[in-house]
């Protein structure tokens, strides 16, 4: 853990938000590192977006803390802790109806911009985005590519000191979800923004400094990306069968010692069960000289939700 880690911008306590009889959010704690790109995780329908938006001040808990920078109380002081933030909501925002620089004056004078530095600001995003030949277009006739581009354009207007992204790159192709994550580094490293990001792409997971999984509203686990493979690292293995590979994995698959199995390419991976790595060695090798390989945080997630649903067992820390 790193210097950085310990100073913290946003702290979560026991979080809990209820609709009705139903839990969206059920006690989660985690601590938001300052100047880092802390990445949050789950399926549809786990609370991601649900805690997102009461740490934006935009929704109140059922119970639970939130601390902002000194001591601040954030549900308390919702009105003044959401003008330090940016957000950059999973329902897209803008008005459609408006062209690019409207929404992007509308946005800037809600925040209380000046003309003059609306107008940098606008220029400089434009630009770093990509977008300045659309600033005149209509919305609604822009791409989902560039709809984000302009989204993210106008959470950033007021420098914030935290910026929290919503799925921000669903629908981007992989140019733009590139220039997304290169603004997202160089904003966290350059300039100390603190980026809160939910997403589903697990490229996008690994580069964060910091990860929260939840599911079904709890927290099941956290830690950098390194830390979280740690616990599957020599558990994985992998060969390239001779003959057929759906032929090899349909072979093996219910194995016994077996967390998980799949074919990625021309390879069939296996992921042993706790203590089951060396029976896992040896069935694969009936298919060749099978070769340990470095887990994917794809491989952590299924084996974490399948611990989960097996046990339902409390949040484990690594
Ligand atoms: N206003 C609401 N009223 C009732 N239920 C809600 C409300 N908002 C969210 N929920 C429910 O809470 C659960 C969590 O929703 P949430 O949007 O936080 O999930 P999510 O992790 O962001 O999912 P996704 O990956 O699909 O965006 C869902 O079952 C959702 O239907
Ligand atoms: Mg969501």
């Amino acid at each position: 853990m790193t210097a950085f880690a310990t100073d913290t911008l946003v702290s979560v306590s026991q979080l809990t938000r209820r609709f009705g009889d139903f839990t969206a959010v059920n006690e989660v704690s985690f601590d938001v590192p300052r100047g880092r790109v802390f990445g949050f995780l789950g399926p549809n329908g786990s609370g991601k977006s649900t805690t997102i938006r009461m740490i934006c001040g935009l929704l109140v808990p059922t119970s639970g803390r939130i601390t902002g920078p000194q001591g601040l109380d954030i549900v308390k002081r919702a009105e003044s802790w959401k003008k330090r933030l940016g957000y950059m909501s999973q329902k897209f925002s803008l008005y459609l109806d408006l062209t690019v620089k409207e929404n992007l004056e509308f946005f800037g004078t809600v925040y209380g911009l000046s003309k003059e530095r609306l107008a940098a600001r606008i220029a400089k995003l434009a630009a770093r985005l990509r977008f300045e030949r659309f600033l005149g277009t209509i919305t609604e006739t822009l791409s989902t590519g560039y709809r984000q581009r302009v989204a993210l354009a106008a959470a950033l207007l007021h420098e914030p000191e935290l910026l929290v992204l919503d799925e921000p790159t669903g629908g981007v192709d992989p140019r733009g979800r590139r220039l997304f994550w290169d603004l997202i580094y160089e904003l966290a490293n350059d300039e100390g923004m603190t980026v809160l990001v939910t997403t589903h792409y697990m490229d996008e997971a690994e580069q964060c400094d910091q990860l929260t999984f939840i599911l079904n509203g709890q927290l099941i686990a956290k830690g950098t990306p390194h830390d979280l493979k740690g616990s599957l690292r020599d558990h994985i293995f992998e060969v390239v069968p001779p003959g057929e590979p759906f032929a090899a994995l349909a072979a093996v698959r219910d194995d016994a010692a077996l967390e998980d199995s799949y074919l990625f390419g021309v390879r069939l991976r296996a992921v042993a069960k706790a203590g089951r790595a060396q029976d896992v060695a040896t069935l694969l090798s009936r298919f060749g000289t099978p070769t340990a390989a470095e887990p994917s945080l794809e491989d952590v997630f299924v084996s974490l939700a399948r611990s989960y649903a097996a046990a339902s067992q409390p949040a484990v820390s690594v």
